[in-house]
């Protein structure tokens, strides 16, 4: 099917690269650039579940000029199915209870270099990278081990003779134990670990430290131990040279106990040895002025285009063309994102004629309850409980504001998204929504979680919403932020540089 069958002969690239002197297609030539692992576990181009997939898209092509970034991503269908000339490169070794399997090496149709890690029995299975609809799949401490030690193995040029990393950059902790693996096996690669969500932390029972590999020894509060059971994203805050998140605001918030989900004592100590810092970031190029699959595409300014849009929504909702506005919602169904909030105040929201759509998918509870109240007014409230880039998007371009009272968020996109499509964000201030949202300027913060606290920040918006001029006027400061990874992948680039040089 793909090129895995093909038998590991080093020297056959069916790539066309000589190992030797591989060039990537973007960026400078490999030799002069420092080497980067960045491992990740969902990754736009192939599969996402949220925006870590966009992230991990983005930010190793913002980096592409300075480094030689590789993504090690596991050989999960989709992955496959996008690469069929994928060249099997090397074997990479069992290691404790982790299966032996094969590294397949490849690049994006733009330059950037791909290692899949090829597993049949781990990763090719229908259902998300980490799970189904009856949960997570059993077996995530040995797919997701199996990441971190192949990425420790390929960091320190144990697989991929011509290449080894000056720096990893592990994310989540599905690769969180890759800076583990590192410390294990003696080598002084340096790592970086960002916490896109400290609430996952993959946790397992102590029995899973012999199938890992996990020295005896490193089950302690030092270590891997998270109330007796085997923490990997706490394995990656105490081992990786560096740890960042997603936004200064969180950065903070996890130190404190509120939102750092039993780990803020840990973080406290990383933050203390200069250890902790947030990098915000950024969204790719999206231009609603250019976007084919909206209904028209429409400038800062071109307010008619903006209904055009909104029209548009409505139709495709059967909602009715009221001339009240149009709130959206584009999110995972989790319990992060306060849904339950927005159900709350629904029908206040609908009562002063306002509307709502839902373009969401996640936890089976809140999808249902979604559905029944939207179903009680369908001529306001319309939901699609599925996933679909194209209909978020249409979605962003139609809607006048976006509500997101998130519990957290370490930064979210879609406030981002929605500003740049001049609809303007109603947020939570906590985590990345207070570094991303300017309070009366470009979308309404509220501090009390609580549906007086969302009630107060939608009156608002209403209030500018009827008022043409504050409306326009906070629409193109929305749509005028510069939420470009440009500056994000320098801080990133410059973190890489002090981790390689105090190596
Ligand atoms: P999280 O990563 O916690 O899910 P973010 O706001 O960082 O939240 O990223 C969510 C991304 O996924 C955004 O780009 C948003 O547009 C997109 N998204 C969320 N739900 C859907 C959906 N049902 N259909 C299409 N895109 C979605
Ligand atoms: C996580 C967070 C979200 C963040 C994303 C990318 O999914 O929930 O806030 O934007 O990761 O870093």
């Amino acid at each position: 099917m793909t090129g895995r069958t093909e038998a590991y002969s080093p020297g056959a690239h069916s790539d066309g690269l000589c190992p030797a002197c591989e060039q990537a297609v973007v960026g400078r030539p490999s030799s002069l650039r420092r080497r980067v692992l960045f491992i990740t576990s969902e990754m736009t181009d192939y599969v996402k579940v949220g925006g870590l997939g966009e992230v991990s898209a983005a930010l190793p092509r913002a980096l592409a000029d300075a480094f030689d970034v590789r993504v090690l991503i596991p050989g999960y269908r989709e992955v496959l199915q996008s690469h069929r000339e994928l060249s099997v490169i090397a074997d990479v070794p069992a290691l404790a209870g982790l299966p032996a399997c094969r590294l397949g090496r490849t690049r994006t149709s733009d330059g950037l270099f791909v290692y899949v890690l090829l597993s049949p029995e781990l990763y090719e299975r229908d259902g998300t990278p980490y799970g189904d609809r009856s949960g997570d799949w059993l077996d995530n401490h040995i797919r997701f081990g199996r990441l971190s030690a192949a990425a420790a193995q390929i960091a320190i040029g144990a697989i991929d003779p011509f290449w080894a990393a000056d720096l990893v950059h592990a994310n989540d902790w599905p690769s969180a134990l890759t800076p583990a693996y590192l410390r294990w096996s003696g080598a002084r690669t340096p790592s970086v670990l960002t916490i896109h969500n400290l609430a996952y932390q993959g946790l397992f029972a102590r029995e899973a430290l012999a199938q890992l590999g996990v020295p005896e020894n490193a089950f302690r509060v030092d270590g891997v131990e998270f109330y007796d059971q085997l923490s990997f994203l706490k394995g990656g805050i105490f081992y990786a040279d560096h740890v960042t998140t997603v936004s200064d605001t969180y950065a903070r918030e996890i130190t404190h106990p509120e939102h750092g989900c039993g780990l803020d004592g840990l973080l406290r100590q990383r933050a203390a040895e200069g250890r902790l810092c947030g990098i915000v970031n950024g969204i790719d190029s999206w231009d609603p002025a250019t976007d084919p699959s909206l209904a028209t595409g429409f400038e800062a300014g071109d307010w008619t285009g903006k209904q055009v849009n909104k029209d548009a929504i409505r139709d495709a909702f059967g909602l009715g063309r009221t001339k009240g506005p149009l709130f959206s919602i584009v999110s995972r169904l989790v319990q992060q994102k306060g849904i339950d909030f927005v159900l709350e105040a629904a029908d206040d929201i609908a009562d002063q004629g306002g509307q709502i759509v839902v373009v969401g998918a996640g936890e089976p509870d809140i999808e249902d309850a979604v559905r029944a109240q939207f179903a009680q007014r369908p001529k306001s409230l319309a939901a699609f409980i599925g996933y679909d880039e194209s209909l978020a998007r249409r979605l962003y371009a139609g809607s006048d504001f976006l509500l997101m009272p998130s519990r957290f968020e370490p930064c979210g996109l879609s406030q981002m998204f929605a500003q740049r499509a001049g609809a303007l964000p109603i947020v939570h201030q906590t985590g990345g929504l207070a570094d991303t949202v300017r309070d009366g300027r470009t979308g309404f913060q509220f501090r009390s979680l609580t549906v007086e606290g969302l009630m107060g920040a939608v009156t608002r918006a209403f209030r500018v919403f009827n008022t043409r001029s504050a409306l326009s006027k906070m629409r193109l400061n929305a749509m005028r932020q510069d939420f470009s990874w440009s500056e994000s992948a320098a801080a990133y680039g410059s973190l890489y540089m002090r981790g390689i040089g105090n190596r």
